[in-house]
């Protein structure tokens, strides 16, 4: 589907269910990662790119006084909350809250906490960007919110300021305790660029990509469903091991495993549980993985910088072990195709899709052959797009 027509369905679907055109289109996008994997929690460095697909929020200032209505015809869905009810997670008429407007009633709650002001507002929005695999729907759909109510409220904060405030929403009231790159990436987006997150300084740059290079998503088709449970696990085993290291590297000062180098991780991962340990180390090493890539990309040298990406793939399979069957066949049938610097699962894992960095000229033989190799893998059809490195979250038409 066409982010022109997703653009223009949110429009339609505001006209015919509020009897008058958007007053403006908030756009925010979704992203892929191409390096920094379950990082962004251990404050370590990611280097992900918002992507042409994105959600759009058709909206207009609300008719009742803090009423906020929502339309969300993917979903075949609608809602109705008020903005001094949001704690309760009540819709208009005291029914719970549907889990999907958790996200829009949680950036609200966010940015009303914040002292920012949130106005009622009336809404239909629709999105490109799939669901459950790995492309952050969720976190496209609360910056687009977010940037909704920005341009109702006439305030303006930096965008990564709305990326923390999104966050919050997600870890907060919706319950995920996500990190901050999501909501980065589609809040600070650049066209034609990686970006880079410091996730511990919150300092941000972005980085060309290199000319005649592609950025491919291929879709497992496969969703997401222990995800939620296992990355909280995740978190905690990273947080058990980081209390492991500080005690056996008599050190304190420790913040997260991002402070902790190959060399001293060597040396003490014995320490930990073995369980702990993989995880550990997936996040050491992907930690100086990222370190090294920018420069490498910066110097033109693209394949090294893929062999990074397979790296962490093999990481996240093996120690991380956030992969699966499909994800794993998806990545092998792409990395030894001509042209393809490297291939890896995007996000947090456990289905969805990869992303693969292929070489511009190599891109319409690459795109079949890696749908063949697949099927004749799995038995499974994947969904294969190029992406352009799009512009992050802003209001499209008013
Ligand atoms: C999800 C989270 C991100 C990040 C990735 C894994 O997308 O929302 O914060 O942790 O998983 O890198």
């Amino acid at each position: 589907m066409s982010t022109e027509s997703t653009f223009l369905r949110a429009a339609a679907v505001f006209q015919s269910a509020f009897h008058a055109p958007p007053a403006f289109i908030a756009r925010a996008p979704g992203r892929v990662n191409l390096l920094g994997e379950h990082v962004d929690y251990n404050g370590g460095w990611v280097l992900p790119a918002a992507i042409d697909r994105a959600a759009y929020v058709a909206a207009g200032p609300g008719d009742v006084d803090g009423l906020v209505e929502i339309e969300a015809p993917d979903l075949n869905a609608r809602t109705s909350f008020r903005l001094d009810d949001l704690d309760a997670k009540r819709d208009a008429s005291g029914g719970p809250l549907p889990r999907w407007a958790w996200y829009p009633a949680g950036v609200a709650w966010s940015l009303r906490q914040q002292g920012l002001a949130v106005t009622g507002l009336r809404a239909a929005l629709a999105s490109d960007v799939p669901v459950g695999a790995g492309l952050s729907s969720s976190a496209a759909v609360e910056v687009a919110f977010a940037t909704a109510w920005q341009h109702l409220g006439g305030w303006l904060v930096p965008p990564l300021d709305l990326a923390r405030a999104c966050q919050r929403a997600e870890n907060q009231y919706v319950g995920v305790n996500s990190g901050l790159m999501d909501q980065f990436a589609s809040a600070c987006g650049r066209a034609g660029h990686l970006l880079r997150l410091d996730c511990r300084t919150l300092e941000w740059q972005t980085a060309p990509l290199p000319p005649g290079v592609s950025i491919v998503v291929a879709d497992t088709t496969l969703r997401r469903e222990l995800g939620q449970s296992e990355y909280n696990t995740r978190r905690a085993q990273c947080e058990e091991a980081l209390r492991g290291l500080r005690a056996a590297l008599h050190d304190d000062s420790l913040q997260a495993l991002r402070d902790v180098s190959v060399a001293d991780f060597n040396q003490h991962a014995h320490a930990l549980d073995p369980v702990v340990a993989r995880r550990a180390r997936h996040v050491v090493e992907e930690c100086a993985r990222t370190q090294a890539a920018l420069g490498l990309l910066g110097a033109g040298r693209v394949a090294d910088f893929g062999a990074l990406m397979n790296a962490c793939h093999a990481s996240l399979r093996d120690l991380y072990e956030v992969s699966g069957p499909e994800l794993d066949a998806l990545a092998a049938a792409a990395q030894p195709l001509e042209g393809c610097y490297g291939a890896r699962l995007t996000g947090a894992g456990f289905g969805g899709c990869t992303v693969n960095l292929v070489a511009t000229a190599a891109v319409e033989r690459f795109v079949p052959a890696l749908a063949a190799a697949y099927q004749a893998a799995t038995g499974l059809t994947a969904e294969i797009y190029v992406c352009q490195a799009a512009a992050g979250a802003g209001v499209v038409a008013a």
